[in-house]
């Protein structure tokens, strides 16, 4: 059967992600599972707030996820603080928190600094610090956090269905999810077992699984504590993480090393480097404008490249006004190059890339639209 070729979008299983040896996630010594990020944090909310007639406050990055915000809205009264992705430190003259709020701060795109968090929780003690791990779960600084607590949503860089993990650098006790599970991750699951033989070549019609992603996304995103799916909880410890994380890493520095010979005016990779003991997210890259991303990402697609936009804002009506955040999220682009793929497929994708901005109708309509 014929391979087909392409890139990003959601996970798909296969048995060759279980790795030959034992032990290779570096799981912290106490830690609970959930179902999603969003559930770990409202468990978090049950045992932390003591008054249910009112909200605790929750201080989110202004560069955020719009989504993840709205639903966390619902548990928590949600305050911005400003952390761009252009910038290396948060501006903690934004970061109005009290005592007994939480702050949560977020390793965006796993290259942002442990040490200056460290400090200022130093002098804030009375302030419940969450570090969120998601875009690098097992980084130096999320294995040697000393937070009040620590969570990541695994299923943004790990092939499973669903699966969260909270935990406390200081050992403090852990939220606990409930008994019960969600269909979501099921249907995930099965749409990933049968994207793989999609991918494989196999009679699976891409409609088909894609319609059990969008159900699995919907039961998901319904979620309140629920605990993480057996599938994810018994794969967890025997996934290939180190090869992931090396793989990944690999991947992107072979991106920044094709795209850096380019003097580029119309886009530019976020960033080129990052902390030892760090993996980044993904190959990231900021466009002159909204027109020629979207052009682009429109381009990518029709090439079988399914780049994800991290994330869009304003975003059903969520957002934190914060006019940079705005502006960046407009012009930012998350090209896949994870652990799925080879340098083969990273210097594939860069062609295509390059070819985008060298082919005249395209920059014409660019320019078109961009004046
Ligand atoms: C950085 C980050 N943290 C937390 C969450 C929430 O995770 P989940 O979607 O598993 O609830 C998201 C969701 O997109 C996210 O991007």
């Amino acid at each position: 059967m014929k391979q087909l070729w392409e890139v990003g979008s959601e996970f798909d299983w296969s048995n060759d992600f279980i790795s030959p040896v034992r032990g290779t996630a570096n799981l912290p010594s106490n830690y609970e599972l959930f179902s999603t990020g969003c559930a770990s944090l409202f468990g978090l909310e049950k045992i932390l707030n003591h008054k249910p007639d009112r909200k605790l406050k929750l201080h989110l990055p202004c560069f955020f996820c719009m989504e993840a915000a709205s639903k966390l809205k619902k548990a928590f009264d949600i305050c911005w603080y400003r952390d761009l992705p252009n910038q290396k430190y948060p501006d903690f003259e934004t970061l109005k928190a009290c005592s007994g709020d939480l702050v949560l701060v977020v390793n965006l795109f796993g290259v942002k600094s442990a040490q200056v968090w460290q400090d200022w929780s130093k002098a804030n003690r009375e302030v419940i610090l969450v570090e969120d791990h998601s875009h690098d779960p097992f980084s130096t600084w999320s294995l040697q956090s000393q937070a009040d607590y620590a969570m990541a949503s695994l299923r943004k860089t790990l092939p499973i269905p669903d699966g969260a993990i909270i935990w406390s650098g200081k050992n403090l006790s852990l939220p606990k999810a409930s008994e019960s599970e969600s269909d979501g991750a099921y249907k995930r699951l099965s749409a990933m077992l049968l994207k793989r033989a999609y991918l494989n070549g196999g009679n699976v019609s891409k409609d088909t699984y894609r319609q059990l992603e969008v159900e699995s996304q919907d039961s998901l995103d319904k979620i309140e504590n629920d605990k993480v799916s057996a599938f994810s909880e018994n794969v967890l410890s025997s996934l290939d993480i180190k090869e992931f994380r090396r793989r990944r890493e690999a991947n992107i520095e072979h991106f920044l090393h094709l795209t850096l010979s380019e003097q580029e005016e119309n886009w530019q990779p976020l960033f080129y480097s990052w902390e030892d003991g760090s993996v980044p997210f993904n190959s990231i890259i900021i466009c002159r404008n909204r027109e020629i991303r979207d052009c682009l990402r429109k381009y990518l697609i029709s090439k079988n490249i399914f780049p994800p936009i991290h994330w869009p804002q304003p975003h059903n009506g969520m957002t934190s006004d914060d006019l940079e955040a705005i502006d960046l999220s407009n012009r930012i682009l998350t090209i896949p190059t994870d652990q799925r793929y080879c340098l083969d497929d990273v210097s594939r994708v860069v062609n295509i890339i390059k070819e985008f901005f060298t082919t005249r109708e395209m920059n014409s309509s660019i320019y078109a639209n961009s004046q």
